[in-house]
C-alpha cells in the first residue's frame, strides 16, 4: 500500500487577517499539509487570494510545509507558472475549467509541481478516471465549491469507492463538510487525503480533531490491506 493518511486543514475559515500565524498554528497542531483555496469570483461565486499571498506564506513559513493549491478558477492555465514561482507544491485544478486537461497536466509537471485533479459534485467519476493514470491526486468535492462550512454530501462516496477500487495507490482527497461526523464514511470509501476547514479551525482543540481524522483513515487503510 503506497498511500498514507494525510490531513490538510483548509485555512479558508480562519482569521484571514492573520493567515501566516493561522498556518503556523495548524502545522504546530499536526497538519500534514496545508490546503489553500484560490477562488477567482468567476469559477465560483467568491474571491479569496492568489499567488502573491502564496509567495508571502512560503517566505514566512519556510520550505517545509506542503502547499496543496485548490484552484477554483476559470483559467487554470494562467496561474501555473506564477504559483510554481510562489512556492506551491501541488496544483489541483478543476476538470470543469479546462478544455485540455492533458496539456495542463504536462505544464504543471514541467513547472515542478505535483498534479491534482478535482471534480465538482455534478461531474462523473468516469470523467476524472480517464486522467487518473497521469495525476498524483484526485479530489472528489463533497460540497459545491465556493464556501466553507457547508454540509457534507455523502452521495459522493461512490466516486471515492470507484477510484480506490480502480486505482489502489492513487492519493484521493475529499473536501467539503469533512469532520468527525463524516470522516468514517470518507475513510471507509478510500479517501486518504482529508481536507477539513471549519471542523478543525473552529475547534477549541484542533490537535485532537486532526488526530481523530488521521486515526480514522489509518484504521481504514489497515483494514483494506488485511482484506486483500
Ligand atoms: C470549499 C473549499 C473547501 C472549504 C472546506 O469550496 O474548497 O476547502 O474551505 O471547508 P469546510 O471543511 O468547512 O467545508
Ligand atoms: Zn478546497
Amino acid at each position: 500500500m503506497s498511500y498514507y493518511a494525510k490531513i490538510g486543514p483548509s485555512i479558508l475559515s480562519s482569521d484571514l487577517s492573520r493567515l501566516g500565524s493561522e498556518c503556523e498554528r495548524m502545522i504546530e497542531c499536526g497538519a500534514d499539509y496545508l490546503h489553500l483555496d484560490v477562488m477567482d469570483g468567476h469559477f465560483v461565486p467568491n474571491i479569496t487570494f492568489g499567488h502573491p499571498m502564496v509567495e508571502c506564506l512560503r517566505k514566512s513559513l519556510g520550505k517545509e510545509p506542503f502547499f496543496d493549491m485548490h484552484m477554483m478558477v476559470s483559467k487554470p492555465e494562467q496561474w501555473v507558472k506564477p504559483m510554481a514561482a510562489a512556492g506551491a507544491n501541488q496544483y489541483t485544478f478543476h476538470l470543469e475549467a479546462t478544455n485540455n486537461p492533458g496539456n495542463l497536466i504536462k505544464e504543471i509537471r514541467q513547472s515542478g509541481m505535483k498534479v491534482g485533479l478535482a471534480i465538482k459534485p455534478g461531474t462523473t467519476v468516469e470523467m476524472l478516471a480517464q486522467w487518473a493514470g497521469q495525476i498524483d491526486m484526485a479530489l472528489v468535492m463533497t460540497v459545491e465549491p465556493g464556501f466553507g462550512g457547508q454540509k457534507f454530501m455523502e452521495d459522493m462516496m461512490p466516486k471515492v469507492r470507484d477510484l480506490r477500487r480502480d486505482f489502489p495507490s492513487l492519493d484521493i482527497e475529499v473536501d467539503g463538510g469533512v469532520g468527525p461526523d463524516s470522516i468514517h464514511k470518507c475513510a471507509e470509501a478510500g479517501a486518504n487525503m482529508i481536507v477539513s476547514g471549519s471542523a478543525i479551525i473552529g475547534s477549541d482543540d484542533p490537535r485532537s480533531v486532526i488526530v481523530l481524522l488521521r486515526d480514522a483513515v489509518v484504521e481504514a487503510i489497515q483494514k483494506r490491506s488485511l482484506d486483500r
